[in-house]
């Protein structure tokens, strides 16, 4: 059995709670000297949700009888941290937020670059896991659920690519309501000889917080080659925590590789008789090139179609049913990205199914 890397549920950086702009831009530049990159809060309220999962908390002296006053929970590793002449040292503020240390500046530099250092350490590595997506037939849903997917993944502050390998789509981007986002589509992309490293390609293309984009446009049709599709998705496994591929059901080249290199696929199957029918001949076609293929089986079932029989027929694992979404398409038509409010049973299902991907060996760990 191949060695499992965890999915991070969730990404823990130190947590910096100032509104001192100066003491901010001192601690940001410490953090970058440990090599780590860190999560802001102006206040204890921005801070909240953020205080206890992280792995370190910094309270700037500006900050904290606000936090004394919020009555955030005792947590271990928290400092209290400010330019000297801020901290009293004998001050008991810092013992009643629970602070472990005060660190003054500048002397603590030096220490608290060691404490951002040991934050990087702790950042989850290794290659992400790569999920895909195709369609049984036309309007599945196929890429409204890699979009799910994706969206619930950044949200899970997991480092996302979510990449439109559907040439005739209309645009992934369009599925978000990305469309106006500034940032590099495919035709963009492909001119060179496919060599990307993972840095620029996230810089290059259109993002919001953990969530970058690899899109199809608008503009005259073009051939993607095999060899670009293979070097993205090499340089997203290496510098993302999680991919997922948006395919066609007619497999070209490109997609072909892009299936291969997923560790998972998933087919989506609306629940019906003629989908199940279609859906046997795609799965006849991708299954040679995905060692894990699972059906995701979307209602209404008009003829009572059951979710496992679908899955049956297939001679697939049922990897989860999804109930119809009312007003998941006019969201769409309004430019909503799909399971974007966390609610409903598109965002429950992505959850669920990113859950599972955390079990799943990636081609990396084999
Ligand atoms: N979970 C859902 N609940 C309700 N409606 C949905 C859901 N998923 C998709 N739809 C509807 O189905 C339409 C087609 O979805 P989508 O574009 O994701 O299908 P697809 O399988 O990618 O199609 P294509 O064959 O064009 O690639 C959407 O525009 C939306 O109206
Ligand atoms: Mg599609």
């Amino acid at each position: 059995m191949p060695p499992r890397t965890p999915l991070p549920p969730y990404r823990r950086l130190p947590l910096l709670v100032t509104a001192d702009g100066d003491l901010l831009d001192e601690l940001l530049r410490l953090a970058a000297a440990g090599g780590t990159e860190v999560e802001l809060a102006a206040d204890p309220a921005a801070a909240r949700a953020r205080w206890t999962p992280a792995p370190l908390v910094l309270v700037g002296a500006d900050q904290a009888q606000a936090c004394l006053r919020a009555r955030l929970p005792r947590r271990p590793r928290t400092v209290l941290v400010g330019r000297s002449g801020q901290l009293d040292p004998g001050t008991q503020v810092a013992e009643l937020i629970g602070a472990e240390h005060v660190a003054t500046l500048p002397a603590a530099e030096p220490w608290l670059v060691d404490r951002f250092a040991e934050c990087a350490v702790e950042l989850p590595g290794g290659p992400a896991r790569v999920v895909a997506v195709l369609g049984g037939r036309g309007g599945a849903g196929a890429s409204v659920l890699a979009g799910g997917l994706a969206v619930t993944a950044a949200r899970a502050r997991l480092r996302t690519l979510l990449v439109d390998a559907d040439p005739l789509g209309g645009g992934l981007d369009l599925v978000l309501g990305w469309e106006q986002l500034e940032g590099l589509r495919w035709p963009g992309l492909t001119g060179t000889d496919g060599r990307m490293d993972p840095p620029s390609l996230v810089r290059a293309l259109p993002s919001r917080g953990d969530l970058v984009v690899l899109s199809w446009d608008r503009g005259a049709l073009r051939h993607l080659p095999a060899e670009a599709m293979a070097a993205t998705v090499d340089a997203a496994r290496r510098g993302r925590d999680v991919v997922v591929l948006d395919l066609p059901r007619h497999l070209d080249d490109a997609a072909v590789v892009a299936l291969q290199a997923a560790d998972r696929a998933l087919i989506v199957v609306p629940a019906e008789l003629r989908a199940t029918a279609a859906a046997a001949r795609v799965v006849a076609v991708a299954a040679p090139h995905c060692a894990d293929l699972a059906v995701v089986v979307r209602g209404p079932a008009p003829g009572r179609l059951r979710a496992g029989e679908v899955a049956r027929a297939l001679g697939l694992p049922l990897a989860g049913t999804l109930r119809p979404e009312p007003g998941l398409c006019r969201g769409l038509e309004r430019g909503e990205a799909p399971a974007a409010s966390g609610k409903g049973p598109l965002a429950v299902l992505c959850q669920r199914l990113l859950d599972g991907l955390a079990d799943v060996p990636t081609a990396g760990a084999a």
